[in-house]
């Protein structure tokens, strides 16, 4: 029937319960484009196999581009009959050529090898744009970076004080994970190009003297699938592709929740600008931290997106099986969500202020500095365990008198060891602290200017 691509052994229409179940236009209608892209290469392999005249190609070729802009304009749209996008579209193209040219473009392919291929083109174009928003975010924490270079802050382990760190240290390491995403995303589009799952057919392949591989270079990608069963049963394309937004999703969510500590009254590191805060319908003075929790919580709502369509994916035996048409769903909302959130969280850490006054005062507090003593002392021969037990002590001390390290005497020193002469004081600052970390990776600023560069030629890519 009308919208209907198998009724040849039926006697009759398909229930409206079956109908409703079975639909899908409601969702996969936006491979609209990529479908239709599918329809011109495979008509003109059909062309080449001898199976369409030069003329039903051209004929076929233009109803196929007309149909395309009806859709843009939205004079083409699913019709209630329709079932899927690919059942669409096969009726706009009857209607537009008639069913004497159009009805020969089905031949040697099947709705299994169209949606898979169609379902990784579009992955590939959001995959792209996600990586140029992801590069977005990670350029901004670059230019923060350098704008803030020098300034220390209290650097955690367990949110307790632990070592004085550049704050620019600091914002490249929120940095780093997102270059790791672009490799994934980088590493998994060259996987999906060498695997165009179209002219596998239902699941066997093709009969008709068809060239997948032509198809494969048409429509963007390096090459064909190998195995035409597994062409149309796979699905860990779209998995990793879950798996990859959900990790940005993570890596942001991290960053979300520095942001949230740290715009407390109680840290008062930053304060956040007006247009990337929300206020309190009840509370005049509030100033909320939304964007950044939006980002926690949708990082929740990514990871559910890959662990349901593991789920769904996890017993299916080859081939094809139709509950291959729940891959698409959560994925585009792992795209939308991403395409949403990244904007704006990259504006909030635009205009984020930083308080410079507050984090270079609390950088030396807490006894940051007492590595740095433990340190002093190894480099003056005395065994670690020793100088670790010293620098312990010389803490001790202090909490004991409500002192820092640095208001301890000369004669305090001496009380504790005699190794503490003097000259430890020289290490009793956070820029010598920070300095002297100045391996590679260390926070020293030498070194920091070094990966801010590293980081930027990483970006560039
Ligand atoms: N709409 C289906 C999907 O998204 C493709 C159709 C294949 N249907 C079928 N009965 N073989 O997976």
């Amino acid at each position: 029937g009308e919208g209907q691509l198998w009724g040849g052994r039926f006697a009759g229409g398909p229930a409206d319960a079956l109908a409703a179940l079975s639909k899908s236009t409601h969702f996969d209608w936006r491979l609209a484009q990529y479908d239709i892209a599918g329809s011109k290469a495979h008509a003109k392999v059909l062309n080449q196999a001898g199976l369409l005249t030069d003329e039903d190609l051209a004929t076929m070729l233009a109803g196929l581009d007309r149909l395309a802009a009806d859709v843009v304009s939205g004079a083409f749209g699913p019709a209630e009959s329709d079932e899927d996008v690919h059942a669409a579209l096969e009726r706009g193209l009857l209607e537009r050529v008639g069913s004497e040219v159009g009805g020969r473009l089905r031949a040697g392919r099947s709705r299994n090898d169209q949606v898979a291929t169609l379902f990784k083109a579009f992955l590939r174009d959001h995959g792209k744009a996600i990586a140029a928003l992801v590069t977005d975010l990670a350029a901004i924490l670059a230019d923060r970076a350098e704008q803030h270079h020098g300034v220390v802050m209290p650097g955690r382990t367990h949110l307790q004080h632990a070592q004085p760190v550049l704050l620019s240290h600091h914002l490249m390491a929120h940095a780093w994970p997102l270059v790791r995403d672009l490799d994934r995303l980088r590493e998994w589009d060259a996987r999906v190009a060498a695997d165009s799952p179209y002219g596998s057919g239902a699941l066997a392949g093709s009969s008709l003297g068809l060239d997948p591989v032509f198809v494969a270079k048409e429509l963007g990608f390096t090459n064909s699938s190998p195995n035409s069963l597994d062409g149309t049963a796979a699905r860990d394309f779209v998995a990793e592709f879950a798996y990859i937004t959900a990790q940005i999703g993570v890596d942001v969510s991290r960053l979300a929740e520095d942001v949230i500590i740290w715009a407390t009254k109680e840290f008062g590191f930053v304060v956040l600008d007006d247009a990337y805060s929300t206020g309190s319908s009840i509370m005049p003075q509030k100033k909320n931290p939304d964007i950044a929790e939006l980002a926690r919580g949708k990082s929740g709502r990514l990871i559910g997106n890959l662990t349901g369509l593991l789920a769904t994916l996890k017993a299916q035996p080859i081939a094809y099986n139709r509950d291959l048409q729940e891959d698409k769903e959560p994925v585009f909302d792992s795209v939308d969500t991403l395409e949403v959130l990244l904007p704006a969280v990259t504006g909030m850490m635009r205009t984020l202020v930083f308080n410079v006054d507050r984090l270079e005062e609390l950088a030396p507090q807490g006894f940051s500095l007492a590595t740095d003593v433990a340190e002093w002392l190894v480099r003056q021969r005395v065994p670690f365990r020793v100088a670790h037990e010293l620098a312990g002590t010389c803490v001790q001390e202090c909490e004991k008198r409500g002192i820092e390290l640095w208001d301890l005497s000369d004669e305090d020193l001496a009380a504790i060891s005699p190794a503490l002469t003097p000259e430890v004081r020289t290490v009793l600052t956070v820029q010598g602290s920070v300095a002297s970390r100045n391996a590679r990776g260390g926070t020293a600023p030498t070194r920091v200017t070094e990966q801010l560069a590293e980081l930027r030629t990483r970006l560039a890519v």
